[in-house]
């Protein structure tokens, strides 16, 4: 996506691992079947009309890098009556969460494949989600890493056009120098509000990745903001 650069520099640093993973038959399979069912394609320079993609109108919750999808996909279960949305860079990630959309049917369910930074600043419309999950985000705990850190002053400024008035975000981490990250980047931003708890935490499963950071030993933090 050429628009990842503004005057031949990048607008953010990568935030996430590349080349991780293959796509599987199965997936490539899945991509091929149901992609134009689930996935948005769209142009340079587009606004993409959400309303066009779905079924029905109803509130949108986006989760950003969504892994292999199956969070996603229980929520989009758990909430019939609202429209989720996933944004994902990792091609295996999104044919996988494909393939669990077809094979559930989801009706409420769409996917996007870029940084999510770019397509909510130039390629979705203000005002437009009820809630934003952001979980397991890749930590970058080397120092001199921490500028590819999703959440960023940056990300919260991209959030806070996105969602509507009192909008949610909520952020899981099983990485305790990432929770204080996020903690102190939300806090030096009075355009939010800590909340207590969120509606969404009922509706949220243990991925594989978080299984698996449980067996390990490490300790889960739910973080959950508001707008204001
Ligand atoms: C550690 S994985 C966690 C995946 C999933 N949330 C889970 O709990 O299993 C982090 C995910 O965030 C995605 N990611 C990182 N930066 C992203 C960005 N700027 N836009 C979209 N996805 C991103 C990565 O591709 C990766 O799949």
């Amino acid at each position: 996506m050429s628009n990842l650069k503004h005057n031949g520099r990048l607008r953010w640093a990568p935030s996430f691992l590349r080349n991780r993973g293959q796509v599987t038959r199965a997936q490539k399979r899945a991509m091929r079947d149901h992609w134009d069912r689930f996935g948005i394609r769209f142009r340079h320079g587009e606004i993409i009309d959400l309303d066009s993609h779905y079924e029905f109108k109803g509130p949108l919750i986006i989760e950003i890098g969504f892994g292999m999808g199956d969070h996603l996909v229980h929520l989009a279960n758990s909430l019939p009556d609202h429209r989720v949305l996933g944004i994902e860079v990792h091609r295996p990630g999104l044919a996988a969460a494909t393939g669990k959309a077809a094979a559930e049917d989801l009706k409420n369910l769409r996917l996007i494949r870029g940084d999510a930074r770019l397509v909510l600043t130039d390629y979705l419309r203000e005002s437009i989600a009820t809630a934003i999950i952001i979980q397991f985000p890749d930590p970058w705990p080397k120092p001199g890493d921490e500028h590819r850190r999703l959440v960023q002053p940056d990300l919260l400024t991209i959030m806070h056009r996105t969602l509507i008035e009192t909008g949610e975000c909520l952020i899981a981490t099983d990485v305790d120098l990432y929770a204080e990250h996020s903690r102190n980047v939300f806090s030096k931003d009075d355009r939010w509000q800590d909340l207590e708890k969120s509606k969404l935490q009922l509706h949220r499963i243990n991925t594989l990745y978080e299984s698996k950071a449980i067996e390990a030993g490490r300790v889960i933090t739910e973080m959950c903001y508001q707008t204001r």
